[in-house]
This record gives C-alpha cells, sequence and structure tokens, in this order.
C-alpha cells in the first residue's frame, strides 16, 4: 500500500453528533437525524442519476427540508442553521486521531461528498487538516460517490495506482463503490451493519481504524 484514502461522514466524523443539535428542537432526534442522512445520501444517488448535481451543502439543506415536513414541526431559520452548521462541527472518533498519526509515513487524503467548504471547515475545526496531503470533493466531477468518477480523483491526485491505495469507510454503499472501482478496501463497520448485496466485498472489515491498521500490521 502506498496511500491511504479516507470517507469524511460516519467514517472520520461521527455523525451522531447532529442528534445532540436535533435534541433541542426535536422529539425525536434519533428518528429526525436517521431521516435526514438517509434523505442526504438517497438525494445524492438521484441527483447522480439524474445528472442535476447540486453541492453537498444544498443536497444536505433539501433533505433538511424534507425531515422538517415528514416530521410536521416548525423549525426556525435561526434553528436551521444551528442544524446545518453541526455538519461543520462533527465530532472526530476517538481513535482517528492516533490511527492517522500512525499512518504519518503514507500518502494520506480524505474522499468525500462533502463540498470543499464543508471538509475544508470540517478539517479545520476538527484539527484534523494537517494529516491530509490532498482533501478530495465529489464537487469537482460534479457527481457523487459510488460513481467512480469520484474515486478516480484518489489515484490522479496521489499519483498512486488505484491497486496501491487502501480506501477506508464505513458506509455500505462507498465500500462497494470503491471496491468495485479497484481500491483495496477497508470497511469501518462501527455500527454492525450488514454488508449491502451488491457482489463487492471489502477485503478487511473492523470496528474501529486501530483495528485495521493491526489487520494490516502496521
Ligand atoms: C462521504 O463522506 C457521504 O459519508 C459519505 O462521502
Amino acid at each position: 500500500m502506498k496511500g491511504f484514502v479516507f470517507d469524511a461522514y460516519g467514517t472520520l466524523f461521527d455523525i451522531n453528533s447532529v442528534i445532540e443539535a436535533c435534541k433541542y428542537i426535536i422529539q425525536d432526534p434519533e428518528g429526525f437525524s436517521k431521516l435526514w442522512r438517509a434523505k442526504q445520501l438517497e438525494y445524492t444517488f438521484l441527483r447522480s442519476l439524474m445528472e442535476r448535481y447540486k453541492d453537498f451543502w444544498e443536497v444536505t439543506e433539501d433533505a433538511l427540508t424534507f425531515a422538517i415536513n415528514s416530521f410536521s414541526i416548525s423549525v426556525s431559520q435561526v434553528e436551521r442553521k444551528k442544524l446545518m452548521e453541526t455538519y461543520l462541527y462533527l465530532k472526530p472518533f476517538a481513535e482517528v486521531a492516533d490511527a492517522l498519526r500512525h499512518l504519518k509515513n503514507y500518502e494520506l487524503a480524505v474522499l468525500s461528498n462533502g463540498s470543499p467548504m464543508m471538509l475544508n471547515t470540517l478539517l479545520e475545526n476538527s484539527g484534523l487538516k494537517h494529516y491530509f496531503r490532498y482533501i478530495l470533493s465529489a464537487d469537482e466531477v460534479r457527481t457523487y460517490k459510488p460513481s467512480p468518477k469520484v474515486y478516480a480523483l484518489g489515484p490522479k491526485y496521489l499519483g498512486i495506482p488505484k491497486e496501491e491505495i487502501f480506501f477506508v469507510s464505513s458506509n455500505s454503499f462507498d465500500v462497494v463503490g470503491a471496491k468495485a472501482f479497484g481500491f483495496k478496501v477497508g470497511w469501518i463497520n462501527r455500527s454492525g451493519t450488514q454488508l449491502d448485496e451488491l457482489g463487492m466485498k471489502p477485503d478487511i472489515i473492523a470496528i474501529t481504524l486501530e483495528e485495521m491498521s493491526g489487520a494490516l500490521g502496521l
């Protein structure tokens, strides 16, 4: 392996921080944030297939509107802004900084659906930005994962063949998409979900980045 490329949301960063913010506005914060995340991803798939790209910040806003309407609640502009801004202050998972330090001799990059603004702000705010040589956003190719066009940004910027890049994600669709593209893939299955039935399997399954590094003998 010459390089490691990481998904952002759910892999490096805990989206459950959104639930915290929802607690002040919604009775069922878990249910609300689950619907919000599901719609956010569904809209990326649908917009990619329709070839009607909007960046991840806008898609996240549209998904928030759907969730607010579904829960038939009224949310003020100030509250909406607060909910959206949680995406700029998500907490990294506990083991992430140590795991990245452990991989410092490799080329490291983030490759995410997040917009450049979202990713740069989040990585600054979390103090993790300095670990990465590149912060790669699907926005450059105006489509979303699991399109191979997004994963192709990895070899393009790292200058490493895809076979020598290890892609890390907690999201099943992303694991399958990255494997279909030709990366070696680690699935950080933090929530113990089932892998989607799409034919591709990850090379390593672990619960944390630390466990993954151990499995790689690093
Ligand atoms: C990503 O960061 C959406 O979690 C996915 O690209």
